[in-house]
């Protein structure tokens, strides 16, 4: 039974994704060109990410806390000609080495997990000293009026979607979980609720305390 209800989710979750797929794929392209080596995706959904990784992508493992959509994903990656190591896990507990990645990939995850510190702090441990933490999150809107929709909204929309928080300042928790921003660039997610329009794409580092030691 419990099988039952996690592929008729994943094939929901599979529908959702790809309504907006042809807007949003180029996003996708766009932030994934960057990655290279050994790169893990957490909350990798059905894999509409996969067939955007780059040639320079040595090795790619995917994670999602459940094996249905994780399926998916194995599958999607299969028929974009990708080769990836799936494993169910949450991103609040990822089972791998400290700073084993060059790359570690969030899209449209953070505003799911049930902790975003405990999960940003694992991404944290898991990536190199050198290595890129490439997300696109949407996000609590700066303007108040819509932040406090976004609260409104925030439980019975959770219901509908699967867990989905619209309210996270998921930038706020980036830079408080000790990453330094490359890049960041605020746009809208396409084809979506104003309650989850307000999106940020960027790429940060692991904040070493470097920058200190220059200025002592
Ligand atoms: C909106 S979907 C995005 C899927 C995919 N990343 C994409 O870009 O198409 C949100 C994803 O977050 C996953 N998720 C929810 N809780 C999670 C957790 N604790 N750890 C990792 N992923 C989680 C869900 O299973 C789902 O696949």
């Amino acid at each position: 039974m419990r099988c039952v209800s996690g592929c008729v989710s994943a094939a929901v979750a599979d529908f959702l994704s790809g309504l907006a797929d042809k807007e949003f794929a180029p996003r996708r392209a766009e932030l994934l060109r960057h990655a290279h080596g050994r790169v893990l995706e957490i909350g990798a959904g059905t894999g509409f990410n996969a067939r955007h990784y780059p040639s320079a992508v040595d090795e790619l493992v995917l994670t999602e806390p459940g094996g249905a959509l994780l399926a998916r994903a194995q599958h999607r990656a299969a028929a974009a000609g990708r080769h990836v190591e799936a494993i169910e896990a949450p991103a609040e507990a990822l089972p791998f080495e400290d700073r084993s990645f060059d790359a570690v990939v969030s899209t449209l995850v953070l505003c799911s997990v049930r902790n975003q510190d405990a999960a940003l702090a694992e991404v944290r441990r898991v990536l190199r000293t050198d290595g890129s933490f490439l997300f696109i999150e949407h996000v609590r809107a700066d303007e108040p009026r819509r932040a406090r929709w976004q609260d409104r909204l925030e439980r019975p929309w959770s219901v509908v979607a699967m867990g989905c928080h619209p309210n996270r300042p998921t930038l706020e928790r980036i830079e408080a979980a000790g990453f330094v921003l490359d890049e960041l660039r605020h746009g809208e997610l396409p084809k979506s609720l104003p309650i989850i329009r307000p999106l940020i794409t960027g790429r940060a580092h692991v904040d070493d305390g470097s920058a200190e030691r220059d200025e002592c």
